[in-house]
């Protein structure tokens, strides 16, 4: 009887499919109210020898079919782990999609350009501190302290006299310190003012100063070269015009305008109708300067120029909003 209950289980833990029909037949052949458990109850009324006999047996049955149903959740087990595994395969020899490159910024992609153009005219990019002193920011381009034109640059001042330079007009005067004349330097770089910050104003921004002395130069060279920087910045001939402006660094000094690009001259919001663009304040330097800077004005002349990197960018990629370009924001960046 216990070799047929024994071959009888052991077949029907062969044809289990799931682990749950094994625990099953588990807890009915082996728990503690099943089959077995009912046999060696009836036991304690055999006779001694008898009873040892059976005993034996029983164990013998418990163990085979113990054995039979760990064997079988075993094979369960690794069916379902391999399954899991098949899953989770990952394959390491497909090609990585790449680094997601990142690219530079609208403002230096202008800036190397510029550079790259003024290089091949013979011009020397310079670098300048952007904490600068006051005399170089301002006493040494002919605004002393007591000139109204300090009031045209709310100035960020620092402990000890110094300042955040206002313009990148301060590298002029260092650029003619340095080296004699005669002299084609650029200057790109960041200056910051005082600003209440809103759509068109930052306190922090972009410019490109040029200057270029030598002799006899002339204002039909100013607007040689202004007319050559313009035309490779918006890869169109442009149309421009010269108004007085003034700085006191130069003399004369002008606005350069440009035709609007937008609306070809006839107006729109961007020109506030008028047709034309401010967008380059230059002139011929005024001889004080060059004289500050050991220049001897009798010999030597030259023009300067302020390019507004910022807004610059702004009007070549249509930008409305001047806080977008330190928004730092990727949306905005990924664009270009
Ligand atoms: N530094 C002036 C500013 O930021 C701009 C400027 C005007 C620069 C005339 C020049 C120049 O070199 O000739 O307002």
């Amino acid at each position: 009887m216990l070799s047929e209950l024994e071959a009888s289980t052991l077949a029907r833990v062969e044809k289990t499919q799931t682990q749950d029909e094994l625990e099953a037949i588990r807890v009915e052949v082996l728990g503690r109210k099943g089959t077995l458990a009912g046999i060696s109850r009836e036991m304690g009324k055999l006779p001694p020898t008898e009873r040892a006999d059976l005993g034996k047996q029983l164990n013998a049955a418990k163990q085979t079919l113990e054995a039979a149903l760990e064997a079988r959740k075993a094979e369960f087990e690794s069916v379902a782990l391999a399954k899991r595994l098949d899953g989770e395969w990952v394959d390491l020899t497909i090609p990585s999609p790449g680094v997601r490159l990142g690219s530079l910024h609208p403002i230096t992609q202008i800036q190397m350009e510029i550079e790259d153009l003024f290089r091949s005219l013979g011009f020397a990019v310079l670098d300048g501190p952007e904490v600068e002193t006051e005399y170089h920011n301002f006493d040494a381009l002919n605004i002393p302290a007591d000139h109204p034109a300090r009031d045209m640059q709310d100035t960020f001042w620092l402990e000890g006299g110094n300042l955040l330079r206002t313009h990148t007009s301060p590298v002029q005067v260092r650029g003619m310190e340095r080296f004699e004349p005669p002299l084609r330097m650029i200057a790109p770089g960041r200056v910051f003012r005082n600003e209440t910050v809103d759509a068109s104003h930052e306190h922090t921004f972009y410019q490109l100063e040029g200057m270029m002395i030598d002799r006899h130069v002339s204002v039909g060279n100013l607007i040689y070269f202004m007319k050559t920087l313009l035309t490779a910045i918006f890869h169109k001939e442009v149309t421009v015009r010269l108004r007085p402006g003034y700085f006191p660094f130069v003399e004369p000094g002008f606005e350069l305008d440009i035709r609007c690009l937008i609306c070809g001259g006839t107006g729109c919001a961007v020109c506030k109708q008028s047709g034309w663009v401010e967008l380059l304040p230059c002139g011929l330097v005024n001889p004080k300067v060059l004289r500050m800077s050991g220049i001897d004005p009798e010999k030597w002349n030259g023009f300067a120029f302020g390019l507004g990197l910022t807004r610059l960018v702004m009007m070549r990629y249509g930008i409305d909003d001047i806080r977008w370009l330190q928004s730092g924001d990727l949306r905005f960046l990924r664009q270009f």
